[in-house]
């Protein structure tokens, strides 16, 4: 809340090619009373995702758009602060889609109550959250990595991208990470210990895939398509796979987005090309939960966050991810 009121980040109108940054406003509409079943929240933090552009566009997706005046949509986590419904208590920490805003009345069946001891509640959106969970079903059970293979993340630094990179590397592939500039790819081999790093922004992509990739790519995870994909497909093995995840190149201008030049390939050398949304994995949150903390807390993952503070800084966090400003999870903090 500033100055006592509750706040809330508007899309205008849908965004042309390259206009993002002029669609947002601030408002400070007064928050309705709870109803029964439903709860008044205060978030604390905001998920920063790739697929917020996608749901500023006007196009058929996995789920309808923002309405022009709407709050903007977002993952988020706070604490209820009144609470009219039998599941969850005033200081319970809750998450789900709260929007871009300080407060919101939810009904309590689009949250979810989260909390493990000693882990702060913002991991819920990041290495514990929705990209961690993507990360680990789009790599363990598309990709499914096998011992000796070789593998290639793109956007390997990110949120996604770290955790399908390890889990690769914990399932005994050998694991090359793309990513833009000499920090991002000196974390991908000196922290996370992937086995290479190709830096798209200052290498020969198509060089440095061929240098690093001996015996050909039997596994790659995409996450931003466009050239970075058509290079790989070039040296891609024999019934290899892509799993796609996310095209992050291509979200700024849906309407002339283009296949690779190359896709023949998937053709001559019999592969694999699967999509999914985490959509797909939600009835298996558990799942990956069992997997992704005894990871992390044993020290076989790492996670990292990038928390950029304000709602009024939205516009500027916004548009951090499509120009590679954030390194880790990018959450905004609220409170
Ligand atoms: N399928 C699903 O359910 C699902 C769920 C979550 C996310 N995703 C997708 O996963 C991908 C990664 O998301 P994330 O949340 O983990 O974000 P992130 O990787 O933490 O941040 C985005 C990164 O993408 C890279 N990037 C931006 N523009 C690029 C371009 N034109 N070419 C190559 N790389 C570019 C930047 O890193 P560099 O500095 O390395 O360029 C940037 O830091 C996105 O495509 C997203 O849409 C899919």
């Amino acid at each position: 809340m500033t100055d006592n009121k509750p706040v809330q980040i508007r899309m205008s109108d849908y965004p042309g090619k390259g206009n993002a940054r002029n669609i947002w406003r601030i408002t400070h509409d007064p928050l309705r009373s709870i109803e029964e079943g439903e709860v008044l929240v205060r978030l604390d933090y905001i998920s920063i995702d790739p697929g917020m552009r996608g749901w500023i566009t006007n196009k058929r997706s996995y789920m309808p758009p923002v309405k022009p005046g709407g709050v903007m949509r977002a993952f988020g986590m706070g604490e209820v602060l009144e609470s009219r419904a039998t599941g969850l208590a005033v200081g319970d920490q809750v998450t789900g889609f709260t929007g871009v805003q300080t407060h919101g009345v939810f009904k309590q069946e689009s949250l979810r109550k989260i909390g493990l001891p000693g882990v702060s509640p913002h991991m819920f959106l990041s290495g514990l959250g929705m990209t961690g969970y993507t990360g680990y079903f789009g790599m363990t059970d598309i990709g499914q990595p096998q011992d000796g293979e070789t593998v290639v993340v793109s956007a390997a630094s990110g949120a996604v991208g770290s955790v399908a990179a390890q889990a690769a590397k914990l399932a005994g592939a050998r694991v090359i990470g793309i990513a833009g500039g000499s920090d991002k790819c000196g974390y991908l081999t000196d922290e996370l210990g992937l086995d290479a790093a190709i830096d798209y922004k200052n290498d020969d992509i198509n060089a440095a895939l061929s240098a690093n990739c001996p015996d050909g790519i039997d596994l790659y995870f995409d996450n931003v398509g466009g050239d970075i994909l058509s290079a790989v497909l070039n040296q891609m093995n024999y019934k290899g796979r892509i799993v796609v995840c996310g095209g992050i190149s291509q979200y700024d201008d849906f309407a002339s987005a283009a296949g690779p030049a190359n896709f023949m390939t998937v053709v001559t050398h019999s592969l694999t090309m699967r999509g999914f949304t985490m959509r797909d994995y939600m009835h298996r949150v558990p799942e990956a939960l069992e997997w992704l903390v005894p990871a992390w807390t044993e020290g076989r993952i790492k996670f990292r966050e990038h928390i950029v503070e304000g709602i009024e800084n939205f516009p500027d966090a916004f548009d951090m991810v499509f120009e590679g400003k954030n390194h880790g999870k990018l959450l905004l903090k609220i409170g």
